[in-house]
Formats: C-alpha cells, structure tokens, sequence
C-alpha cells in the first residue's frame, strides 16, 4: 500500500514513542502488535483502528491533549472505521494476541491465502479477533462485511450469507446500491427483498445446479462491485452453524480471489465440528487447494490474563483473584465471566465455606445469564472430552492416575471439576453434568 496522509497519524506517534524510550520493537511487545505494523503506522502505510489509538496511548502514557491530538489524527485522515465496527472495538481492551493479530496483518496485506479460519474451542477469543480483524480490515481499506451463523439459523439457504450481505445492502443509498446490483439478478435467490431494485429474473425454470452458479455468480460480481481500495472482506463467525450451501459459496469465493478481490476471515468452534461434518469437508478442500490458513488462538498468557481481569475488577481480594486466575486457564471468556460475578458480588473467597471455591457452587451463584452463558461452553468442552474418551466416562468414573497425567498436557480442555478432583486426589472424577 503507498503511503498516503495516513502520515499525519505516524509522525506524533513517533514522537511520543521517542519521548517514552521505546524501540518500535519495544512499543509492539508492550502493545500486543507486530513491530512491522508499528513500522508501517509511523511511515504512514497504515490506518490505526480506534481501539490501537488507545492502546497505543495507554502503552506510551502520553497526556490527555496528546492522546486527543492521536485520536484527531487518526480521524483526519478520512478513512473512517465504520462506526459500528468503531465503537464496539473501541470500548474494549484486547490483551496478547500478538501473534494472531500479526496473522491478520499478513492475510490482510495478501500475504496469505484468501482464507483465514480461525478455530477454538468456545470462549477463546475468536469473536474478539473478528472484531479486531474488521476494524483493521476497514483501516487497510477493505469493504467490511461482518455476519454470523445462527445456531438454528443452518436451514436458512446460504446462511449466514444473506443476512451479511442485506445488513449492508440496507446501509447503503438505492442508487449506489442499484449500480453496485448491476448484472446481479441471481442474487434475488439471496436477497429477495432487493427484487425492486434487481433486472429480473428469467421466466423459465433452470435446473438447480446451474442457479446455484448463477448466484454464486451474481454473489461474486456484487463483492467485486461494492470492493473498497483493497477488495472486499467477509467476517463471518460461528460457521460451525453455516449452511452446507453457504459453504459452497465460500468455496467458490475462495477460488475466486485471485481474480476478484475477495478475502473471508471466519471463526468456528472447533469442538463443533467432526471429521464429516460439511464444514471440515470444505476446509479440507481448501486445504488442499492451498486456499486457506487455519489460526487456533491459545488460552491467554497468564500476563494477559491477570491484566484482563484487573481491568475488569479492579479490587477482587487476592486469594480470589488467584483463584479465578488459575482456574480460568487463561480462556477469556471465563475472566470476563468470573469478573462479572466478582463485580455483582456473587462470589467470594469462600463460597463454599471449606476454603476452595467449589466449581458447581460457583456456577449456581453466577448471575443467572452469566450461567446461562457458562453451561453450553462448559458441555462443548465436554463433548470433546467425550470425543477422546468415548461416552463411557459420562457416569462418574475413576481414571488411572497415569491417564490423568496425560491428560494433563492438555488440562484446558478438562472441565474445571476434574482438574480440581484430579489435584485433590491424583485421580479423578469425570463428570459432563453442566
Ligand atoms: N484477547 C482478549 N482481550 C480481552 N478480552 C477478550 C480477549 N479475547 C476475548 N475476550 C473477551 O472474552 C469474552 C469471550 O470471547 P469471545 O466471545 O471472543 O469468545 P469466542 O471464542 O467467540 O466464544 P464462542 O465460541 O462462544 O463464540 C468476550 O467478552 C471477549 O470480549
Ligand atoms: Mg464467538
């Protein structure tokens, strides 16, 4: 990318970092980035994100008139972040994920396939990247276009697709859109609701094959058409629920990137999805066919951690904080969790009155959509369980102390009950009740 007045964004950034000691080096390890992407925001190639301008002023402490005088500069430039992307990204913190983000950067850049997969198990994190990657997919200059799977949604025919595609459509003024829509009937398939604004479709009936080209088609063209300088970037999460024939389509797009500029960064639960399932079919395929990197965010490190969970609470007493700490294994979504019951008051040191935090005692005082929340996380992490195991340890069971160990290496995806029998006792005690 050339460098633009984007410039007037990597001047005072580099002063600050000069004021504050710091190589670029030691600004990205401080703020989670990749030293080149802090070379590139100070020689002007790159955007900050609204969320980066924070970090990046918290990391260098400048003073409130600086840190105003970052975010004017950033904001100046013109390209804005999408307000939607902008906000949501902006109010929260994003700890670690140096190398995840660094991911993004390369995929973003075309440095990569046009696929990158994010997996995880449920509450690592992958949602929060999307949320990263959209933002900083706007900043690069792609046309953002965020959507998601529904749970039930699969039987709706190419989901999520349509709902991604129709959330911009309806942000957009008829005009534009009706050029953008140019040479795309077939998308009526899709979007039905744009039919006014669509040449129609023909009269005669084609076989079901060939309207599936034809849309995908027409899905392509339209991509192509609403392209920011970059290209167009599809965020798409929870695609463990996208329908088989939304899978296709991204298959398709997939393919279609070397010619139109296309790039999908997706997110699904790994724990999800099986060997057969379409989803692992396709990145199969994809796999094969080069087109796809896959991204398996780890827990936290335990620095990370500990700082997401002080900023969240900021006087939770020390043995509690430790507790939950060790216990949340670094899964984000479990500090957040935890930091929420802490704050609403509903755990404490002793919850269970024999001086250790009981696990079942602490889910049933979790503010009830906290534990709403918890329960099918903690019984996809089972299924996994159940998955190496079999389903035979579903009836409480006693495991030899050498498979304990073993599984140990992989402790994370223990549920937090057997860790604390298996610390106890040296075995343990497998339980899937959630
Ligand atoms: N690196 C991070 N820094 C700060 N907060 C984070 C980080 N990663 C995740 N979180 C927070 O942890 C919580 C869970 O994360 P997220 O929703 O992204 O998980 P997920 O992997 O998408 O889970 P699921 O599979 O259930 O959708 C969210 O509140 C999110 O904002
Ligand atoms: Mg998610």
């Amino acid at each position: 990318m050339e460098a633009t007045g984007y410039a007037v964004f990597g001047a005072p950034l580099k002063r600050f970092r000069r004021a504050a000691a710091l190589t670029q080096e030691e600004l990205a390890a401080r703020a989670g980035y990749s030293a080149v992407y802090v070379s590139m925001l100070e020689r002007g190639q790159r955007l900050p994100h609204p969320a980066t301008v924070e970090l990046l002023a918290d990391v260098l402490d400048v003073s409130p008139h600086d840190r105003e005088l970052l975010r004017n500069a950033a904001r100046r430039d013109g390209t804005a972040v999408p307000a939607d992307l902008a906000g949501t990204a902006a109010s929260q913190l994003l700890v670690g994920r140096a190398h995840e983000l660094s991911a993004i950067e390369q995929h973003l850049v075309g440095r990569a396939p046009p696929v990158l997969a994010l997996a995880g198990e449920p509450g690592i994190g992958k949602s929060r990247l999307l949320q990263e990657a959209a933002g900083y997919g706007a900043s690069f200059g792609w046309q953002v276009l965020r959507g998601g799977c529904q749970r039930r949604g699969g039987q709706e025919p190419y989901a999520p697709l349509p709902g991604t595609l129709g959330r911009y459509a309806h942000g957009q003024e008829p005009e534009r859109l009706r050029a953008a829509l140019r040479g795309c009937a077939w998308l009526a398939r899709l979007l039905p609701e744009l039919a006014d604004l669509l040449e129609p479709l023909p009269a005669w009936t084609i076989p079901p094959e060939q309207e599936r080209r034809l849309v995908v088609d027409a899905v392509i063209r339209f991509l192509g058409a609403i392209a920011g300088p970059a290209g167009t970037l599809l965020v798409l999460d929870d695609l463990q629920w996208a329908s088989p024939d939304a899978l296709d389509l991204l298959t398709a797009l997939a393919h279609a990137a070397p010619v139109v500029p296309i790039r999908v960064i997706g997110a699904y639960r790994d724990t999800d999805v099986r060997p057969g399932d379409p989803l692992a079919d396709t990145l199969t395929d994809l796999a094969h066919a080069g087109l796809v990197t896959r991204l398996a965010p780890a827990p936290l490190a335990d620095r990370d951690a500990a700082r997401l969970f002080d900023h969240l609470v900021t006087d939770a007493p020390p043995a509690l904080r430790a507790r939950l700490l060790a216990r949340a294994q670094g899964i984000p979504f479990y500090l957040v969790s935890c930091a929420q019951a802490v704050r609403a008051g509903a755990m404490t040191t002793d919850t269970d009155g024999t001086g250790d935090t009981n696990d079942a005692v602490a889910l049933a005082m979790l503010p009830w959509d906290v534990a709403q929340s918890v329960r099918p996380r903690r019984r996809a992490r089972c299924s996994m369980w159940r998955r190496w195991w079999g389903d035979k340890p579903r009836a409480p069971c006693s495991l030899p102390r050498l498979a304990v160990r073993m599984m140990n290496c992989s402790r994370r995806w223990m549920s937090p009950t057997a860790c604390v029998s298996w610390r106890k006792r040296g075995t343990t005690t497998v339980s899937c009740t959630t």
